[in-house]
């Protein structure tokens, strides 16, 4: 995390005026806090207003039914419950299927600590599902170099044995190594393979400005420059020309891949993580090589034990269920900590219904039963008062038990080899769509570059039309990050 900036004062209390406690939510990628209200009480985020300030796009019943005509999949429970609630160009990611054409799947992880809890699987198991659907490569950063940068305390050693570990727990979700490379920051960096990612790193470190870094993320004259510098890195993280091994391409040359870049990517984060991928989407054309602006599926963040507004944190081990926890702690966990949407005694309980939408082994419950029907089940029953708060509990804890478990046995197989062949940047295999609908398209390399460019008019725009036209925009965009630096120093 930056040096926080020093809260402002609250305002001094009067007799007359008591001193208000609300804040509004506020989401970054460092810290992700909830709104409070008057009283102090944290709030639940406000998932579409944070969509709607971000100009994020929400994922509707149209957009799932072409997912499941174009993969013949059914949407997983994570998308039709739309705890995966938001996109940014999935349905350009639907075309690129359609034709058969690649593209490449990327997520990540700050490895801030060495235990992964059930709300760092999520993005993960989701991610394999989306492997799984579209048989795509898939490249998973772990960012130790972001934590050691951000985190005060944390030494280099440390943050890269904590991703080591974390790579291992990855892994255990079920991974196919034919089709993923994972890599750690500080190794692949050091590695000799990493030309492409650092020829596109110094490139679009050139293409951003400290005034557009300071917008997007808050940074500031204290913050450190490598702050700047791995900006950069989790953008191009997402151009497929940053791992021409993995098309089995030339490592050594000078010369980037034109047609790599252009290759699509999607990513699947936490909400949190959209500022930086506004900012690849936002300059990723403006590259030598150009890159098609990346697409994205934006996840809720899994609600602490205690309840909505919570937060999971290694420091309270009692706010999250761990994938190490024993099933005795498990069940502990759930049984003591978890926040119940209940009645305070079982007679009121039975007459005046308890209130699933709060409760949080509910919540839970929601994420890993895949069959609706029983959750809606439970839910009714819950509301009338004849589903108890214990036996909502003991539901959940035979979910979680179960899933901690199976991820404990998978864990237990992966050896320090493995690790090690997850981690090599080497050639993988995938096959893609094995029935393609549409067309591919005729010049794949010249896809982002449009081949001919339609006016407002729907004309086919000539070059100087066409340069007029990038002049235009970079004047615009110059006129924005004015405005963003300006908007910026007037909140410091
Ligand atoms: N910055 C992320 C974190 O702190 C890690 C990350 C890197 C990431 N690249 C990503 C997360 C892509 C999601 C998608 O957790």
């Amino acid at each position: 995390m930056t040096e926080p900036e020093p809260p402002a004062l609250p305002p001094a209390a009067t007799a007359s005026q008591p001193v208000s406690k609300a804040t509004e939510q506020a989401i970054n990628p460092w810290d992700v806090q909830a709104a409070v209200d008057d009283e102090g009480n944290v709030q639940e985020f406000d998932y579409a207003a944070i969509s709607q300030q971000w100009a994020t796009r929400l994922i509707d019943d149209e957009l799932l039914e072409r997912f499941e005509r174009i993969t013949g999949h059914k949407p997983h429970r994570w998308l039709r419950r739309k705890l995966f609630f938001s996109h940014r160009d999935l349905d350009l990611i639907l075309d690129t299927y359609e034709r058969g054409d690649d593209f490449l799947l990327y997520t990540g992880r700050g490895p801030s600590s060495d235990a992964m809890h059930i709300g760092h699987t999520i993005p993960f198991e989701f991610t394999k599902w989306l492997q799984d659907v579209f048989d795509v490569p898939l490249v998973i950063m772990l960012t130790d170099d972001e934590k050691f940068l951000f985190k005060e305390k944390l030494k280099q050693e440390e943050v890269y044995e904590f991703a080591r570990q974390n790579a291992k727990d990855i892994i255990s979700v079920g991974f196919d190594v034919k089709k993923t490379f994972i890599y750690i920051d500080s190794e692949f960096f050091t590695s000799g393979f990493n030309r492409h990612f650092s020829l596109n790193a110094t490139e679009f470190e050139k293409l951003i400005t400290n005034n557009q870094v300071r917008g997007a993320f808050g940074f500031h004259g204290s913050t450190n420059i490598g702050s700047n510098a791995f900006a950069a890195k989790q953008c191009v993280a997402a151009f497929a020309s940053s791992y021409p091994f993995i098309w089995g391409d030339d490592v050594k040359t000078y010369r980037r891949s034109k047609k790599l870049a252009a290759m699509p990517c999607l990513i699947p984060c936490a909400i949190d993580q959209d500022p930086y991928f506004r900012l690849v989407r936002e300059n990723s054309h403006r590259m030598d090589n150009p890159s098609p602006k990346t697409a994205l599926i934006h996840s809720k963040f899994l609600t602490a034990l205690q309840g909505s507004g919570g937060k999971m944190s290694a420091s309270n081990p009692n706010s999250a269920i761990y994938m190490s926890d024993t099933e005795k702690q498990v069940k502990n966990k759930i049984n003591r900590h978890a926040f119940s949407g209940g009645q305070e005694t079982l007679e009121l309980h039975r007459e005046k219904g308890g209130n699933p939408d709060i409760d949080v082994p509910y919540q839970y419950l929601a994420y890993f039963e895949d069959d609706d029907e029983k959750l809606l089940r439970l839910a009714n029953e819950y509301r009338k008062g004849e589903l108890g708060a214990g036996e909502m509990k003991s539901e959940c804890i035979n979910m979680m038990t179960q899933y901690v478990k199976k991820f404990q046995e998978a864990r237990e197989k992966v050896t320090d080899e493995i690790l090690e062949d997850f981690l090599r940047p080497r050639k993988l295999e995938w096959r893609g769509n094995p029935n393609p609908t549409k067309p591919k398209n005729e010049k794949p390399d010249e896809k982002t570059e449009g081949g001919s460019v339609l006016d407002a008019d729907g004309k086919p725009m000539t070059k100087n039309a066409m340069k007029k036209a990038a002049k235009m925009a970079e004047i615009e965009r110059k006129k924005k990050e004015k405005e963003a630096a300006a908007a910026a120093a007037a909140k410091q």
